[in-house]
């Protein structure tokens, strides 16, 4: 292909560039087109629109490819841990062992909120979605912190709100459960690891000793390594997009938070628990539901099913599936809700409809299965992706801010009334 595309408009031809990545994906660059036709080009929901280069993720749809700065998933899930796929994706490069215990430490040292935060928290009610709660935690840092809103400081200051804010993401989570339950919050154990401490600030209580499950403590770190970063998504495409606004970091990723909780990104791992919930009290006939998500006249649709760029399977449900079985075997839990997805899964790989529009499971299809074996209530499950995307957020806004990209600021068409004069009340 050459290095240059031609558009043709009324009549005028214009010659544009072609910009190539590392592995070979070329982008018509079309930024200067306006300037020299007046025309712009349209694309809603981004299907077609490279927004950024970026190096940090590497996502092949068509092969089933995740790489997270050049190491694959499948290894990183494997042999690596949270934290150090964490410095892996901010700073680019896997850490030393004194890089990796220096980050360790300082994260370890900043986990305990500021006393104020739990005043916060006792002015949600306890309907209060935890998603909603964590978004507003995360926001508040700004007010702990009020340097932070200058997202120019130098960058060991930057790094600083970075650290704090994995810190205490846990805490965070944490607290906005024991909000929901009426229970006193636990303070953090800095003993433990940081998924071991997140998980005894949630499930200890005074009135019950609670011990951390290794392998529920492991199967939790995988899970956060599986979601760490998946490039230009909506809620990362959200994060750089406020933050391109010259937003503090802390306000970018809550609204990245906001952007993940809806169903059709992030909340579909509680949509999908509840799907098959649903299934279930119905008597457990998954052809009916298929046919329901067939339907054009039926807002239904299978959740946990489809991605906008996997297109052949998603590799992180591939692991996540194993993973589902291990869990499940090693405590013993017989899950009635895993035989009916394990029964949706089959018919939609062989349902015409499904295979037509290449809809394979997604991440969220087992990752909910997963949860509930490691006793995660169901409306805490999009708050644990939230967990796992931090790094990826944060390693998305830091290299919108380092490569200096400008205000994201979209165009459109416009498709309203021609100008008009006002006509009075009394006239109309
Ligand atoms: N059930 C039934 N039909 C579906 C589904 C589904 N889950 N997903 C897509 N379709 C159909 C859709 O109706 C359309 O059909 P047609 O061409 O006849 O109009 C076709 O497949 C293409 O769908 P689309 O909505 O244009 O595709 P998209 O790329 O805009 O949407 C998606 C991707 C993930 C939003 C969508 O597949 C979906 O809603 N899935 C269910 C929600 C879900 O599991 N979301 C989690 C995504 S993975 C976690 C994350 O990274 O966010």
């Amino acid at each position: 292909m050459s290095n240059t595309a031609e558009i043709k408009v009324g009549g005028q031809s214009y010659e544009l560039p072609v910009i190539e990545g590392s592995e070979q994906e070329q982008a018509i660059d079309i930024s200067a087109l306006r300037g020299q036709s007046g025309v712009i080009t349209i694309d809603p929901g981004f299907k077609n629109t490279g927004s950024t280069t970026s190096a940090i993720t590497f996502l092949d749809g068509e092969k089933g490819i995740l790489r997270y700065r050049g190491y694959s998933i499948e290894d990183l899930a494997e042999k690596s841990n949270f934290l150090e796929v964490s410095f892996l994706l901010i700073y680019g490069h896997l850490p030393s062992n004194e890089e990796y215990t220096r980050f360790v430490d300082s994260i370890t040292k900043h986990t305990l909120v500021h006393e104020d935060v739990k005043k916060i928290l006792e002015g949600f009610p306890s309907t209060a979605h935890p998603m909603g709660v964590l978004s507003s935690l995360v926001c508040a840092q700004t007010a702990f912190y009020p340097e932070s809103l200058d997202p120019n400081r130098s960058a060991d200051e930057v790094d600083m709100s970075i650290i704090r804010l994995i810190a205490k993401m846990p805490t965070f989570a944490a607290w906005s459960y024991k909000n929901q339950i009426g229970q006193p919050v636990n303070y953090p154990d800095n003993k433990q690891n940081y998924t071991a401490n997140f998980l005894k600030m949630m499930f200890a209580n005074p009135a019950e000793a609670y011990e951390v499950d290794p392998v529920v403590a492991n199967a939790l770190d995988k899970l956060l390594i599986l979601h760490a970063d998946h490039e230009q998504n909506c809620s990362t495409a959200t994060v750089r997009v406020v933050g391109s606004s010259h937003a503090s970091m802390y306000a970018s990723i809550s609204a990245g938070i906001n952007a993940l909780w809806g169903p059709l990104h992030g909340g579909a791992n509680q949509a999908v628990i509840e799907m098959l919930e649903n299934i279930k009290k119905d008597g457990g006939d998954t052809k009916k539901w298929m046919a329901k998500a067939k339907d054009k006249n039926d807002p239904f649709r299978l959740m946990g099913f489809g991605h906008r760029v996997y297109k052949n399977f998603d590799p992180r449900a591939k692991i996540i599936k194993k993973a589902a079985d291990d869990v499940l075997e090693k405590l013993g839990v017989k899950d009635p809700v895993l035989d009916i997805a394990k029964g949706l899964e089959e018919e939609a790989l062989r349902d015409p409809y499904f295979v037509e529009r290449k809809l394979y499971p997604n991440v969220d299809f087992y990752s909910g299965i997963i949860y509930r074996a490691l006793g995660i209530p169901t409306d805490m499950f999009t708050v644990m992706f939230a967990m796992g995307r931090l790094p990826g957020w944060i390693a998305q806004w830091k290299e919108m801010r380092e490569n200096k990209e400008p205000i994201g600021r979209p165009r459109q068409v416009y498709t309203g009334a021609n100008e008009r004069s006002y006509v009075g009340m009394d006239e109309r």
